[in-house]
């Protein structure tokens, strides 16, 4: 509907990338600076007015690594739009195109030790989100993140603060909880809490995002089929953590624990969520150069498209040869007596340079798979370390001046932490 038409006559919407319970999400070029952003719009007759609350958190996050960057806000007569960064594939999106749904432990656990900190910028700012699910995170496009050193980064951001509620008052003070809030949030990865309609507050970010994490690592949770919100909040009541966690380190169980302990009002310790997380990273001896699994996806795709680029033109100079040497023998054996239809030089040329063309057509659809593809990369998530590297080598360091017994079951084979 809007593709095309330009927007504050500086963004032309391209295409629709998101559509959800608020509004619309298109992708646009900025004739300014020449790069893609997104835009969220809202239809201005919307009296729930949820992209007035997203457009002052967002302004107010950015401070954070791990939110959009916000580049301009606006309306006309019929919306109210916000002008962003625009991010690579969400989470739900990744994940879907792994095998089996899931992804691998290593890469589950670096996204969420980034969520965690994604969730603390925003509880700092005295908000809780709600919606915390895994269509709410995004990668950055890794060419626009660089460290000081022009190494580039990926960060997982956090948006969609359409039903985030500031849960802190004027003086900082947590807001006291009202006795009956109602159900907010997705019910799939919504808290018990949601569902029996208590005040939610910083835990219940966390236990959604719990919830997501076992998704990532199982490719679906056990309601995972059941539509009804009451039955899926009986199905939650059902499955304990204890047989969600059965199959992880341990310390998953303790990261629930940690949380499921929390009381309404208490402020998680994040800080040690993410070091229990990076702990078990450490232990099932990954380091900070082991890669997100869509990386692993590229690289293989690639050397597949390599492989087979070389295959082709292998068999083209094989042909080349063949059609020379038989078109050469049929010459001979008709010793000169008739002159057949034969491949003269010219045709061997025509055929041969066919089929390079054919060739190159070939090449040209992988390589332009290729721009896609990388550009798909970047938009997936860029490569580098970032935030859990930090952690990491918090860690390493932190248990360097203790007690080098905690690591005892370590895969000393491939961590390259300076303990192991
Ligand atoms: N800045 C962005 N860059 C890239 N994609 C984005 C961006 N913002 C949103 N999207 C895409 O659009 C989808 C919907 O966006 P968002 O969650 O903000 O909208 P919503 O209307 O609140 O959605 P829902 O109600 O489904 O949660 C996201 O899941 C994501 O795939
Ligand atoms: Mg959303």
């Amino acid at each position: 509907m809007f593709s095309g038409t330009p927007l504050k006559q500086r963004w032309t919407l391209l295409n629709k990338i998101g559509r959800g319970g608020f509004g619309e999400i298109y992708s646009a070029l900025d004739l300014e600076t020449k790069e893609h952003v997104a835009v969220k719009m809202e239809r201005i007759d919307r009296h729930k007015r949820a992209l007035v609350l997203e457009n002052s958190i967002i302004r107010r996050l950015q401070e954070s690594k791990h939110t959009t960057k916000f580049i301009s806000s606006g309306r006309n007569t019929e919306y109210k739009y916000i002008v962003m960064e625009l991010l690579g594939s969400n989470l739900w999106n990744l994940k879907k195109n792994q095998p089996n749904s899931r992804f691998t432990l290593a890469t589950t656990i670096k996204l969420s030790v980034e969520m965690i900190s994604a969730i603390e910028d925003l509880h700092k700012i005295g908000y809780i989100h709600r919606d915390i699910k895994p269509g709410n995170f995004g990668i950055r496009n890794s060419r626009r993140s660089k460290t000081e050193e022009g190494i580039s980064q990926s960060y997982c951001c956090i948006f969609d603060f359409g039903l985030c509620h500031k849960y802190l008052d004027s003086d900082g003070k947590v807001k006291p909880a009202r006795e009956k809030a109602g159900f907010r949030g997705t019910a799939r990865y919504a808290s018990i809490n949601s569902h029996e309609g208590m005040e939610l507050g910083r835990r219940d970010d966390l236990l959604s995002l719990f919830y997501m994490i076992i998704e990532m690592l199982n490719g679906e949770l056990p309601w995972h089929r059941i539509k009804n919100q009451e039955k899926i909040y009986h199905s939650k009541k059902n499955n304990t953590n204890k047989e969600m966690c059965k199959d992880l380190p341990e310390e998953f169980t303790l990261f629930f624990e940690h949380i499921n302990g929390l009381k309404f009002e208490d402020e998680p310790n994040y800080k040690y969520l993410r070091k229990l997380l990076t702990e078990s990273y450490i232990k099932l001896g990954f380091d900070e150069n082991t890669k997100y699994d869509w990386e692993i996806n590229q690289e293989v795709k690639s050397q597949k498209r390599k492989s087979q680029k070389l295959k082709l033109k292998k068999k083209n100079s094989r042909d080349s040869k063949q059609i020379i040497s038989s078109n050469f023998l049929e010459d001979i054996d008709k010793k000169n007596e008739i002159i057949l239809p034969s491949l003269s030089d010219n045709n061997i040329q025509q055929i041969n340079e066919k089929q390079l063309e054919e060739a190159d057509e070939t090449e040209a659809s992988s390589s332009t798979m290729e721009v896609v593809d990388s550009s798909q990369e970047e938009a997936d998530g860029g490569m580098e370390s970032n935030e859990f590297d930090k952690i990491f080598k918090m860690i390493n360091e932190d248990n360097n001046s203790q007690s080098v017994s905690t690591h005892s079951g370590m895969k000393k084979t491939s961590c390259k932490c300076i303990i192991c």
